[in-house]
């Protein structure tokens, strides 16, 4: 949270001014729908600019002069002019509405496509729910500004214009005492917008303030409960709602002088033209009518046009916000050169690909996070040759995930290199690797849908049979089994509606599926049962076979069967050697093993 506040002011203060050139490419591709939509505000602002033209005609001609010879060709003319406004506003509102919801789904495929390239490191940074509000909001707020903003910039702007130019025309001096408001109006409405905006923010504020309180009381119920602090949540909740409801009120009074404001202004141009009402002659009542409707007219434009410019203003977040995102490089990325042969993710180009063995080695890594400060790998070394079995055994925090994490190119070493297949990773593209890798973690993760669709993003192509024998082989299929719809079961968003144990077969399953070259199973039995532990277990010992695997192991008693254990403290390989080796050796394996023998042996007797 301090992460999002503290880039939150980074981005107002590296804030340009106007950042609208930077959503011209974006924009470019609907240049032809714009362009019409233009044309067509022009000509809808034309026939609002015409309407008191014609009232002037017909109440000079038909009524004050009392003759009607021209009254067919009028109707006509004024039939033929409403319907190709309407035509045109229609139009223009389309072409608005299709900009609008177009350019939302390219800036949304952009942003989610340009997200899925960037790397770990990205998402350690940024929170998720930060990263996802930003890019809802940011993506509506330049589609609504790319087309209706500039459809009513067209419309207001133009209908100004037009209107003061039709007045100048046809009499100076009330035209100018009518439109030397204006400057005033621009004033008044600027003073009361500010305070305006300001009110808004703070509701807005305010209110993520009240969501994240219930949400807070909700997901944190019971700890509220223990602690027994729910009076002063209470508290904190009431003096909340009570200051939004105090900020709402103040923004309605100003909402309220606001629209009273424009009213009196409408009325004193009115008025002035009442007054004044003697510069016209008396044969003349149309061009009378004509300036009342102008006067009345201008206001409304005036007012958008003072809104329009702080919304602009406001939209520039949003755009330097999400060109930022999009222009965000990965922190590993594949070179041009490796692009050009290998293919980029939504473009691979298997043909290129050799076929992996499953060769890992270390030569030299250093390693510190992005964002960390300390190495959690100096110098590191070690081979795993293709085949065989390691495990990696060490206390919470000693560098055992950011082991894999390397051999997985999530992230990449500070200084030295890791080889696949005696190559370093880096010159071979990262689907490329990832395609071969088969990674369970500690928190595993599935997709909203069912268990077999949650399957099937293992190996799209997987049989029935297939599955069956997945789920069987990892001793999923008695938990499916037991469900109401068994694998046809909806696993909730992220899967929440399965427990970590049963997400962890399901996605153990989903990694064999796939039929890895090199399965990496990060603490990936932590959350199931000694007994499904066991049976875990046996199938690690079957489906490793023939692969390279990584077991990271946090139950000492299941790495027994490896080729090799490695104990980790602190980002160094304190002692390695086969279970029985490291047994005989006495010690940092001893002493874990021993420690977490007795632990489990206290806690069967407690038990
Ligand atoms: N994404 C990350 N960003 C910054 N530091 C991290 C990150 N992940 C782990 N670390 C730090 O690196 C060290 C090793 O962590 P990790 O490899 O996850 O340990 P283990 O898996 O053995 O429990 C820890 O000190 C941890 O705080
Ligand atoms: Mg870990």
């Amino acid at each position: 949270m301090i992460q999002t506040i503290a880039a939150a002011k980074k981005e107002k203060t590296s804030l340009p001014f106007f950042g609208i050139p930077r959503v011209v490419p974006y924009a470019r591709k609907y240049s032809r729908t714009l362009a019409t939509m233009v044309i067509c505000g022009l000509i809808g602002t034309g026939m609002d600019i015409a309407l008191p033209l014609f009232q002037r005609y017909a109440l000079n001609h038909f009524i004050a002069g009392g003759t009607t010879d021209t009254l067919p060709l009028f109707i006509v003319i004024y039939v033929l002019a409403i319907v190709a406004a309407g035509c045109a506003t229609f139009i223009a509102c389309k072409g608005a509405m299709t900009t609008e919801v177009s350019m939302n789904r390219d800036l949304r495929n952009a942003a989610f496509n340009h997200l899925q390239t960037l790397s770990f490191s990205y998402f350690n940074q940024n929170s998720v729910g930060y990263i996802h509000s930003r890019v809802m909001s940011d993506t509506s707020r330049i589609g609504g500004l790319v087309s209706w903003t500039l459809m009513d910039c067209v419309w207001h702007t133009s209908y100004l214009i037009g209107a003061v130019a039709v007045m100048l025309v046809i009499n100076v001096r009330l035209a100018l005492m009518v439109t030397a408001i204006l400057p005033l109006m621009v004033i008044f409405f600027s003073l009361f917008q500010r305070k305006l905006i300001l009110a808004n923010r703070q509701i807005r504020e305010l209110n993520s303030r009240i969501t994240g309180d219930f949400n807070e009381a909700i997901t944190g119920a019971k700890t509220i409960k223990t602690l027994t602090i729910e009076d002063r949540m209470a508290k904190d909740f009431v003096a909340d709602t009570q200051e939004y409801r105090n900020t709402s009120v103040r923004a309605a009074r100003l909402r309220g002088g606001f629209s009273v404001t424009m009213h009196m202004a409408s009325s004193l141009a009115l008025a002035i033209v009442l007054w004044q009402g003697g510069l016209i002659a008396a044969s003349e009542v149309g061009t009378f009518s004509m300036f009342m409707s102008y006067a009345q007219g201008m206001m409304e434009p005036v007012r958008w046009i003072v809104d329009a410019i702080s919304d602009i203003i406001t939209t520039q977040v949003n755009i330097e916000r999400l060109t930022r995102l999009l222009g965000t490089p990965s922190d590993v990325s594949d070179t041009p050169e490796v692009i050009e042969k290998y293919g980029d993710s939504f473009n691979p180009r298997r043909e290129n690909w050799e076929p992996i063995r499953g060769d890992i080695a270390f030569e030299d890594v250093s390693f510190r996070y992005p964002d960390g400060d300390e190495y959690v790998l100096e110098h590191f070394s070690l081979e795993i040759p293709f085949g065989s079995n390691i495990a990696i055994v060490g206390e919470t925090g000693a560098g055992k995930s950011t082991l894999v994490n390397l051999v997985c190119r999530f992230f990449e070493p500070t200084s030295g290199r890791v080889l696949i297949d005696g190559r370093d990773a880096r010159e071979r593209s990262q689907l490329w690797l990832h395609s071969a890798i088969g990674y369970v973690l500690q928190l595993p993760h599935l997709f909203s849908g069912t268990i077999r669709e949650n399957l099937l993003y293992g190996n799209p192509n997987a049989t029935d049979e297939e599955i069956a024998r997945a789920l069987e082989l990892v001793s999923a299929d008695e938990v499916v089994a037991r469900m109401e719809k068994g694998i046809d079961t909806d696993v909730g968003e992220g899967g929440d509606l399965l427990s970590t144990g049963e997400k962890q077969l399901i996605s153990f399953a989903r990694a064999i599926l796939a039929d890895p070259r090199i399965l990496v199973l990060d603490e990936a039995t932590a959350s199931v049962d000694t007994l499904t532990e066991q049976k875990i277990q046996s199938a690690i010992d079957t489906v490793i076979r023939g692969r390279t695997s990584i077991v990271i192991a946090h139950r000492l008693s299941t790495v027994r069967n490896a080729d090799l254990i490695l104990v980790v403290n602190d980002g160094k390989i304190v002692e390695q050697g086969t279970h029985r080796d490291l047994l005989a050796a006495k010690g940092p394996y001893y002493r874990l093993f021993t420690r977490q023998y007795e632990d489990e042996a206290t806690k069967g007797i407690l038990k």
